[in-house]
């Protein structure tokens, strides 16, 4: 170990690398705190060229690598095991924009460019890369391939898998892989980047990435729509997208109990609501020079009984109030203890059914459990998250939540769903890859790790 030390060290040069644990604070953490790892040496690559050469030489050396982004990961997928003996490597001195190609609308950007950071570099330039969630300011755009993320505007845009149009990626043996071409058609044989594009580490480091832009979308609006019941929201959808014709950039469902729940947990997040309704869904629309065609369509939502309530943000401070709610319920839910997460998604027109034997299996379960659901409804994907009574031992909040989490996994199989809609595999949800996805698919997948990475070096442990 102590010879590949020597070489990575001189590899990434005296910038590039660090071994003291206080310099890797925040790093051998999962965001969540449920893992934490260790590490002989943390690297920090500057070029392409750097990270292959340290794929060769770990490679040589049967050492695994962990490649990390901004470490906002949810299942325990971006750090070291707890054997000391894999080397971390970050991505975030890889932070560049390489081109923007204004005509072409498209981007280059280095693998360890903050989200936050490429949507403000298409901004400058009139237009718009879609991508958005709540870690956007700490989240890499190398990360968010990697993990194939959602976030809050997928209805529109779709996951960051359709909008990545080529990728640089450094495989096993260190080999570079050149695919970063920015076109949006190409039947040249397989499409070999899909592979990389939620492989969560496993198969390659992608290094680079050529993404989609949008026009810049124009003025939007943003509204809380209060309704009884989460399952109305999925009506509530249909019609808006009729009769905005599509043009809804968001639909995020945010219960009234999260909302209590962020004002207890997250300073300057909260909403002074005059009424209270049970569910709310926040939705944000891009009508541009024509808002009240929203109103309209919110006016007659009401008046056929679907909604109770309905707030337009009067101003963009307003409206930037509502999404400051949204996106601190992650960590409001942090604050609040540990709870069972389950990033669930079913088809559209198997939400109300999914919401409806959900809460019945829940309450068969368990009378004394506490349910936390919210997020991208419109997306068909709830973040479906269960809270167990605080004094449980921990033995039995373990037993417990596997039973839960297993009974709640095997309804969203029924209805054609995933246990697994944008966080990813990781450590935490390995058992139920290899269970509802075995057979052929779950095969496959087996044989391409063992292709792209004979020697499982590439994050071993996450995903298989
Ligand atoms: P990391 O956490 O560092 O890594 C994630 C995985 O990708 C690991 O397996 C790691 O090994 C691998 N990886 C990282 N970089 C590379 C690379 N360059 N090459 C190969 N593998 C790599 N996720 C959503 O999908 N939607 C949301 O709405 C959402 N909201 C969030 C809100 C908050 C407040 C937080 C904390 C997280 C949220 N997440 C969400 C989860 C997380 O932000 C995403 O999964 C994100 O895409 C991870 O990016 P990262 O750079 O932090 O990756
Ligand atoms: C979100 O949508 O806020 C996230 O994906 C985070 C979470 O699941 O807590
Ligand atoms: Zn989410």
């Amino acid at each position: 170990m102590t010879a590949l030390l020597d070489e990575l060290k001189g590899i990434v040069g005296p910038k590039g690398w660090t071994t003291d644990a206080s310099d890797m604070e925040g790093r051998l953490n999962e965001w969540r705190g449920v893992y934490e790892g260790r590490t002989s040496i943390l690297v920090q690559p500057k070029t392409t060229d750097e990270v292959a050469a340290v794929l060769r030489a770990c490679s040589a050396a049967g050492v695994p690598v962990v490649p990390q982004g901004g470490n906002t990961g949810m299942c325990g997928a971006a750090v070291p095991d707890a054997s000391g003996e894999q080397v971390l490597l970050s991505l975030g001195r890889m932070n560049r924009i390489l081109e923007v190609d204004v005509s072409n609308f498209s981007m280059v950007v280095e693998a360890g460019c903050v989200l936050a950071n490429a949507q403000e570099a298409a901004r400058k330039v009139g237009r718009y890369f879609p991508l958005s969630l709540g870690a956007e300011g700490t989240c890499q755009v190398g990360g968010n391939i990697a993990t194939n993320a959602g976030g809050i505007n997928v209805g529109r845009y779709g996951t960051a898998r359709a909008l990545v149009l080529g990728l640089e990626v450094v495989l096993a043996d260190g080999t570079v892989l050149d695919t970063l071409r920015s076109l949006r058609k190409d039947t040249a044989g397989y499409d070999v980047k899909q592979l990389f594009i939620g492989s969560e580490g496993t198969l390659g480091i992608i290094t680079a990435a050529s993404v989609r832009l949008f026009p810049d979308p124009g003025e939007r609006s943003t509204a809380l729509l209060g309704m009884e019941s989460a399952g109305v929201a999925v009506d509530i959808l249909g019609n808006l997208r009729r009769q905005l014709d599509n043009r809804i950039e968001s639909f995020e469902l945010v219960p009234d109990y999260v909302i209590d729940m962020v004002a207890r947990n997250v300073p300057d997040a909260s909403l002074p609501l005059a009424t209270t309704c049970p569910w709310y869904v926040l939705v944000e629309t891009s009508t541009g020079s024509e808002p009240e065609r929203l109103e309209a369509a919110l006016l007659r939502e009401t008046e056929e009984g679907r909604l109770l309530d309905a707030i337009i943000a009067k101003n963009e401070a307003e409206a930037e109030s509502f999404w400051r709610l949204r996106h601190s319920i992650a960590e409001a839910e942090r604050q609040d203890g540990r709870s069972l997460k389950h990033d669930i998604s079913v088809p559209l027109s198997k939400m109300q059914e999914f919401l409806l034997r959900g809460d019945e299996l829940l309450a068969s379960l368990r009378p004394d459990l506490k349910l936390v659901a919210f997020g991208h409804v419109g997306d068909g994907n709830l973040h479906y998250n269960v809270v167990l009574p605080r004094d449980l031992p921990d033995d039995e909040w373990h037993s417990e939540g596997e039973r839960i989490t297993h009974a709640l996994y095997d309804l969203v199989a029924s209805l054609g769903g995933s246990f697994s809609a944008e966080h990813g595999v990781g450590q935490a949800k390995r058992k139920y890859l290899a269970e509802y996805r075995a057979g052929p698919e779950f095969e496959l997948m087996k044989m391409l790790k063992k292709t792209l990475d004979p020697a499982n070096i590439l994050n071993p442990g996450k995903v298989f």
